[in-house]
């Protein structure tokens, strides 16, 4: 039994309302006036069967013990869960040793990083020929060099590590952050960075993590020797310059993503704020997902304009379509643009240049659709043929399909036909072909009736639905937005279901309370971007959350989305063979927004129930009753509607 469990074993919740709640026992439920809205009807409940409480009200809100005492006294979860431990003598596990000896030496190295980063930083200051490279060949103020806090490892093998051990930091220290190497051979141990200017590289939250060095001489090798791969630095899940960026980007809801640490120092000091580096590597899935859907809708790549930032665009382009892909049902929901430098010049030249062009140019970049269609056409030779043109359009379809928005991809299609001298219908013709469900499918009134018509289980296959549910939503958190969005959808027009029955997903959807407890703490994970929505729970999360996350991990096969992860993984030039699988792969995510829709349905039920009990007493405030029950089964029938439209291709359960 989870602690939560065990506290609501011991606190009997009609008891604890009853403290603060006059509760007025009405057959086998409890009812009073919401104590959270002014009402002179009572129209709201507690349940001892179910343990939970429900307002049928205005607020439209329930939950269990958990909840309740969390809305009456204003507490957090954890709060509540500390302080109803304490009423029922239920001793709180604290993290594992384990954890704590983590954390601790986290701690540690990032101790280490800084004061090596200031130790550095002290040196760019008193080597004046070392100034005058980032003054005057790099044209960096002395204000960016400070709030970059720029830096300058002096030559030689020993000084930083010389340094460090008089701060009792040891090797093993240096070592594990990736400022000594060591040699093979020898054994003996050397300072990593050695004349080179020194680009601290920080988290999202400003904490160093590692570094970048750039050669002071062109013909130093490398250009930039950056940290190796530690428990604090993974450049595949970092941006240089977010934790600078991260507001701007927000306010602005543009990311501009550009290649070079320099870039973005220089980009900020012209006052453009809202620009991050994907630091010369292809973007990734980690980088895009610290980016969106949190922080901006709008992506903006800048990258070189020479053949390899070409190259560089069209990758990232693709990880960009596979990783919404992933998420969104093949529907972007990025507005993703390129924006292509004149010359063979990076942001950094054009920026030094002209500063006020940049920003000209970050409004006009190309739609991504316009920017692939003059990409892939340029490339044709000068009479393609006819084979030629429709190899292109292949590889172009998915991507221009993928548009949230129909008549703009509709209107991309157009284009490419124009271009690529293809008659439109015939276009269509194939991109039909191409398309996750089948148009036959969607329109067969004669499918099978879903197993959610039938009446609902019993209590203890809901509970095992929602943690396979949950379990499968914590590999992908960012379905919970796809999730509302439906909820949104099916709500349109109608206020009253917005704010009632078809209100976001939520932890009321659950009758387990571990699940919704660790639900909610997934959805408050979900409004942070300080790190991942994993590592906050495993931080922020409490011992019973954690718990819960452990076993949902341990239980949940990881096959379905691995399967689907590596479908995504096929990339763009991908064949009709590969579009089908990853249509498979779609259409486990879609199965999941239809699992949230079942779980809706099943709380439907139990509140409706509820309010025929209520309907039954003859307290009056029955008018008010009965549109709660209309919306309810109006509600219904919309989830019903969506449900049935939608045949999925392999049934799954529930
Ligand atoms: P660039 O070669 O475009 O460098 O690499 P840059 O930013 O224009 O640098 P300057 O202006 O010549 O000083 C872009 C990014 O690729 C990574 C770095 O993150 C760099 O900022 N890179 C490049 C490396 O990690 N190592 C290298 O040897 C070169
Ligand atoms: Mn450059």
């Amino acid at each position: 039994m989870s602690v939560a469990d065990e506290i609501k074993s011991r606190i009997d919740i009609v008891n604890y309302i009853q403290q603060y709640v006059p509760l007025k026992k009405a057959g086998r439920y409890y009812k009073a006036n919401c104590p959270f809205h002014s009402e002179r009807t009572p129209s709201f409940i507690v349940n001892p069967d179910t343990q939970s409480w429900r307002c049928f009200g205005s607020c439209a809100e329930g939950g269990d013990l958990f909840s309740f005492a969390q809305k009456h006294h204003g507490w957090s979860f954890r709060e509540a869960l500390e302080e109803l431990a304490r009423q029922a003598g239920v001793e709180l596990r604290r993290q594992t040793d384990e954890q704590r000896q983590q954390a601790a030496r986290q701690d540690v190295l990032r101790g280490v990083l800084q004061a090596a980063t200031d130790w550095y930083r002290e040196r760019l200051w008193d080597t004046p020929q070392v100034l005058a490279y980032a003054r005057e060949r790099r044209g960096f103020s002395d204000d960016t060099l400070r709030t970059a806090a720029l830096g300058y490892a002096p030559a030689g093998w020993q000084h930083l590590r010389d340094y460090m051990r008089q701060l009792d930091y040891s090797d093993q220290d240096l070592l594990d952050v990736g400022l000594l190497g060591r040699n093979e051979d020898s054994g003996r141990v050397y300072d990593r960075f050695r004349n080179r200017l020194l680009i601290p590289i920080r988290d999202e939250r400003g904490r160093v993590v590692g570094f970048g060095a750039r050669g002071l001489d062109d013909e130093d090798q490398p250009k930039y020797l950056n940290s190796p791969q530690t428990p604090l630095f993974d450049k595949s899940r970092l941006l240089y310059g977010l934790d600078r960026a991260r507001q701007a980007i927000r306010n602005e809801n543009t990311a501009v993503i550009v290649e070079g640490y320099m870039d973005v120092i220089q980009a900020h000091q012209a006052g453009h704020l809202n620009v991050v580096a994907q630091m010369g590597t292809s973007l990734t899935e980690s980088q895009l997902r610290l980016l969106t859907p949190r922080l901006a809708s709008k992506v903006v790549l800048a990258l070189d304009a020479d053949r390899a930032g070409q190259n560089a665009t069209m990758r990232s382009l693709e990880v960009a379509r596979e990783t919404l892909q992933a998420d969104y049902s093949g529907r972007l929901s990025l507005d993703i643009r390129v924006l292509q430098l004149p010359g063979a010049k990076d942001p950094d030249d054009l920026i030094r240049e002209d500063a006020a062009i940049w920003g000209q140019r970050v409004v006009e970049a190309t739609p991504v659709a316009d920017y692939v269609i003059e990409t892939e056409v340029q490339a044709l030779p000068e009479r393609p043929s006819i084979q030629e043109r429709e190899a292109v359009a292949r590889r172009l379809l998915p991507l221009l399909q993928a548009s949230e928005n129909r008549l703009y991809s509709r209107d991309n299609l157009q284009k490419l036909a124009l271009r690529l001298r293809i008659a439109e219908d015939e276009l269509l013709r194939w991109s039909q072909r191409q398309k996750p469900v089948s148009v036959s499918r969607r329109n067969n009134t004669e499918a099978a009736p879903d197993a959610e018509l039938q009446p609902a289980p019993p209590p203890q296959e809901d509970q095992k639905h929602e943690r396979d549910f949950l379990g499968n939503l914590l590999r992908q958190p960012d379905l919970v937005y796809r999730i509302n969005r439906v909820f949104r959808e099916l709500a349109t027009g109608d206020l009253a279901l917005s704010h009632g029955p078809l209100e976001a997903f939520g932890e009321s959807d659950f009758v387990n309370r571990d699940c919704a407890s660790l639900l909610q703490g997934l959805l408050l994970a979900l409004r942070q971007d300080e790190m991942s929505e994993m590592a906050w729970l495993n931080q922020h999360g409490d011992a019973s959350q954690r718990e819960t996350l452990q076993q949902l991990e341990r239980d949940t096969p990881a096959s379905d989305l691995d399967n689907a992860r590596t479908v995504m993984r096929q990339g763009f030039g991908a064949d009709l063979s590969v579009v089908v699988k990853r249509a498979e792969a779609v259409d486990w995510q879609r199965e999941l927004v239809r699992t949230a829709l079942r779980l809706r349905l099943r709380r439907l039920e139990r509140e409706r129930r509820e309010l025929y009990y209520l309907l039954e007493d003859d307290d009056g405030g029955k008018e008010s009753l009965h549109e709660r029950i209309q919306l309810s089964v109006r509600a219904r029938n919309r989830i019903d509607k969506a449900l049935r439209n939608q045949t999925p291709a392999k049934p799954r359960s529930p």
